[in-house]
Order: C-alpha cells, then structure tokens, then sequence
C-alpha cells in the first residue's frame, strides 16, 4: 500500500518537532483532534531519522521549531524536502529569528507562525499547508501512480486487522483458490472480492456478480446457470448464465448464505465437478470460472440449523478473509470519514477542510452499526449540511442508540431488480425468528404482531425449524413455549442480524 500517496488514502501524516514538551504536546493534541494523529519529536537529529525512515510513509506535514537541540529547524525541512517534495513544513520561529525563517521558506518551507502563538492560528495555517500538499499529492498522482493499484488505493485504513484482510486477499489473489469473505454488512467484502479479481491474473477477463438474495429460486438459478427456451414460463429464449459468462473471470456470489438449498446443492456441483445445466438443458457445461463468495451471515450457525450445506461451506471457506466491523477498528474511522469527506467535497461541489473537534469526537464515539456504508453515508450528509468549510458537530446526525427506537431509522435496502414483497415479508419473518433464536413469542413480540398471527404467517411461508418439532400438530400459541425450553428463551447478544437492520 505504500506507494500510494498518503493525503489521498488516509488523515495526514503529521510530526511536531519542539523541545519545549508543554508547547510540543500542546501543538500535537491540538492537531491530532483535528487531523486524527500527531507524532512528536524533541531533538532535530531524532526527527530528521525519522522523516527519512523508508519503513514508513512520508508526513504530509511537518511543523518544527527552529531553535532545537540535536541541529536545528532548518536541518528539519532539508530532510522533509529530500524524502518526499510533497511534505510540507511549517515553521514556528521565536521573536528574533524571523530572518532564519525568511530563509527558511526560500529553502522550501511552506510558511512559518511566530511565538507565541494562538492555537487557532497554527490550525489555520495547517489547513492550508495541508491543502496545498493534497492539491501536489492529486497532481503527482495523475502523473505516477495509476497502474495495478486501482483496486487497492480505494481500500482505506491502517489498523491492522483490515491490514491483514487486504494482505490476504493480495497474497491469494494470483491464485485460482475460492475465497469467503465474511463480515458484517458494510464491512467492505465487495470492495475486497474487487480488490481479489483487480489482481488476480484474471484481472482482464470478466468480473461477474451475482447478488443471491436478490432473486427467488427460479430466477437466481437462471440468473446463475442460465435457461434453455421453454425451461419455464417466460423464458422464451435461451439465455447463458452468469457462470458461462464469467469464463476465465471471477464469479462473485454476494449474499451466498441467502441461496435456497436447491441452489446450494447445484452450486455445490459446480465447485465439486466444474459441471453444470441451464435450466432445462441436458447438456453438461463447464466454466473455468474463480469464486468469491461473500455472506455477512454467520454459516457456521446456519449449518447448524440445517439451513446451509456443509459440504458447500467447506467448498467456499478454502480462503477465508474475514473484515472485522468498524467499531472494533477504531483507528481507521478518522482517515475513513476524511477520504470522505474528501470524496463528497469533490463529487458534490463542496469543498471541506476538515472537521471540528466536536464533530470528529462525535464520528470517533459512535458505534457504527452500519459500518463503513453508515460512515459514508454520514458524511455524504454532513458535507450537504454544512455551510462552512468545516463540519462543525451540529452537521454529523447520527441516531443516539439504535435499540429504543422502534426501527425509526430502519430502511430496507433492496436490490435493483426488484424484489417481490411477498419475499421481503418472509425474510423479515425469517430474521425476526432468527433473532429471537426460534422461540416465536419473542419474534411475534420483535415485529409487533400477535403470536396466533407470526402462527399463521410461518405456516403459510412453510417455515420450519427443527427446535419446533415436537410441536407440529398445533396451530398456535404451544409451539413457541417448547422453543422457549429447547433454546433458552431470550439472549439478545451474539444473535446479529446481517441485512436486515
Ligand atoms: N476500507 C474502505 N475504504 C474505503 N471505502 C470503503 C472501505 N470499506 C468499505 N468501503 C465503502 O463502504 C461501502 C460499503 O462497502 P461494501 O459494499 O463493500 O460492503 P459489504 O461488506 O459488501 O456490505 P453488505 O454486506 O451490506 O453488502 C462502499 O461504498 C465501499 O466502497
Ligand atoms: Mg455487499
């Protein structure tokens, strides 16, 4: 990832160089509530070792005083200038030196700030040294660095558990092994399945996505294997599935845990045999396709409740790249809500510098439930309700605690092609029996409906679960107090509910 300019990917590098540890400390809180994270250095031998480490990426910005032990300032902004042109550096100069920093910017500083200065002021000069090292950083970009990042460049975060997930998926990409990509919902997984296939050798060939619960069974296996005419009603011609389409691509099934077992089994002989039929056909057909899966259920629970195939699962699970969710990679909200912010000041004409220390301790505190689609999504909002450059805390809404509300906030995100309601009715039927572990009592209580009416509802869906089995003759109202003994009744933890929130 290192060769990617840092302003563009993440919150900017920043090192405060002072021998004062009161005003060195001051400067460096002050600009890390603004800009994420500040590092600090006392002695000028020290900081020009570590501008020049090549382990790491270059700083955006440097502010260094100019009076230090170990050398001085201007040592400081040699070494800045010589690892990376683009780092800009911002002098602070006490009264009497501003000569050394006229000389200063003649060598390459960006500007300076005499002592003794208000913190707002540094602030201010920052935002524009900063401005001006992005305006560099998008030039130089342009000019060198397109080529095989694409993918990665987009992908943005240091904490190290999305290190690790995007450093598999690197390591694995060149390979033809299937991939599971778990995690919660907007977690990332299509950007990573895109990130496997960008650089794989396949990169050139077809990228092929197939989202499984955005279809019925019929439709998601013609989708998937395609038709021969007069398979069904309605298909009036053949037509060629995604697997013949994505021949010597990448096959991306999202949502893998949605298939319906008939799907699962024909999808299992695929892995298994490379063979499959159009609906309808008696031809075998074969595809040399890759596969990546991507469910942000929990398979392993579903295999237990006989709703996914084992034998599926272990075919897909052969790489599993896991992306843990937002709140349990803290370290990768700010650089994630300044991309963008950056990103949206661009797109929509409106040019943001940065966030408020209120604002930013408002986004840090948050628990992302929605991760890194509720982050984006909120600063898309902030950025539109903002009138000045920076988003002040008044701008970032985000629902104080998702449990009270009676799903307020709730919105559905249903695919592009449509879906039937008859559907979406069973699939939040599903996930609220999900949720409540089986026991209907709860689900019924969850959706807001009597028992005797989820009775009926699951009846008519065919839903069945193997906790109410000792039950089946009864219509109502027993069946859910068997659940209770069999499954332990309520437990709200552990049970999440990918999708539906
Ligand atoms: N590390 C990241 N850096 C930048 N953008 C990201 C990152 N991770 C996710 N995003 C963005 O967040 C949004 C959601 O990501 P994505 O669609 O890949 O999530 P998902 O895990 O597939 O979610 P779902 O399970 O709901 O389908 C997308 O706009 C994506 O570009
Ligand atoms: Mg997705």
């Amino acid at each position: 990832m290192s060769a990617v300019p840092a302003a563009r990917r993440r919150a900017p590098r920043i090192l405060v160089v002072e021998d004062n540890a009161a005003l060195r400390r001051g400067v460096a809180r002050a600009l890390a509530a603004v800009w994420g994270a500040a590092d600090e250095e006392a002695d000028a031998g020290e900081a020009v070792a570590r501008i020049g480490d090549r382990h790491a990426e270059p700083y955006d910005l440097v502010v260094t005083d100019l009076r230090l032990p170990g050398g001085d300032g201007l040592d400081v902004l040699r070494a800045a200038r010589e690892r990376d042109t683009r780092t800009a550096v911002l002098m602070m100069t006490a009264h009497g030196t501003v000569e050394t920093a006229v000389k200063a910017i003649q060598l390459g500083a960006f500007d300076f700030v005499q002592k003794p200065f208000e913190l707002e002021e540094l602030e201010l000069r920052v935002e524009k040294a900063l401005d001006h090292a992005r305006l560099l950083d998008e030039v130089t970009t342009l000019r060198d660095e397109r080529s095989e990042r694409l993918g990665e460049e987009r992908i943005i975060g240091d904490s190290p558990p999305l290190r690790a997930a995007v450093d598999m998926a690197r390591r694995v990409a060149p390979t033809r092994s299937t991939i599971l990509v778990t995690g919660e919902t907007g977690t990332g997984k299509e950007l990573v399945a895109g990130l496997v296939h960008s650089l794989s050798p396949r990169a050139a060939a077809p990228y092929v996505k197939v989202n499984c619960a955005a279809l019925p069974e019929t439709l998601l296996e013609s989708e998937l294997f395609g038709h021969e005419r007069g398979a069904f009603t309605g298909a009036d011609r053949t037509r060629i599935g995604r697997f013949e389409q994505a021949d010597g691509g990448t096959l991306f099934l999202d949502e893998v845990g949605d298939m319906s077992s008939a799907t699962q089994a024909k999808v299992l002989r695929v892995l298994q045999d490379g063979e499959f039929n159009r609906l309808g056909g008696t031809r075998a057909l074969r595809s040399d396709v890759r596969i990546v899966a991507a469910t942000n259920r929990d398979l392993e629970e579903a295999i237990g409740r006989g709703e996914f195939r084992e034998d599926l699962y272990f075919r897909l699970n052969v790489i599993r790249i896991h992306l843990p969710p937002l709140r349990e990679r803290a370290a990768d909200v700010a650089a994630l809500a300044h991309h963008f912010l950056a990103e949206f000041g661009r797109d929509l004409g409106r040019r943001r510098t940065g966030f408020s220390p209120a604002a930013l301790e408002r986004i840090r505190s948050h628990s992302w439930p929605g991760n890194i689609r509720e982050l984006r999504n909120a600063i898309e909002r902030a950025v539109l309700l903002s009138d000045g450059e920076r988003i002040e805390v008044d701008n970032v809404a985000l629902p104080e605690r998702r449990r009270r509300s009676r799903g307020g906030g709730w919105r559905p995100e249903l695919p592009e092609e449509g879906l039937a309601l008859e559907e979406i009715e069973r699939r939040v039927v599903l996930e609220a029996l999900r949720r409540a572990r089986w026991v209907q009592k709860d689900a019924a209580a969850f959706l807001g409906v009597s028992r005797r009416k989820l009775n009926y509802m699951i009846r008519r869906m065919e839903i069945t679960h193997p906790s109410w089995r000792r039950n089946r003759g009864s219509l109502e109202g027993d069946a859910d107090e068997s659940a209770d003994g069999a499954t332990g009744g309520d437990g709200p933890d552990g049970v999440e509910a990918p999708g539906i929130r």
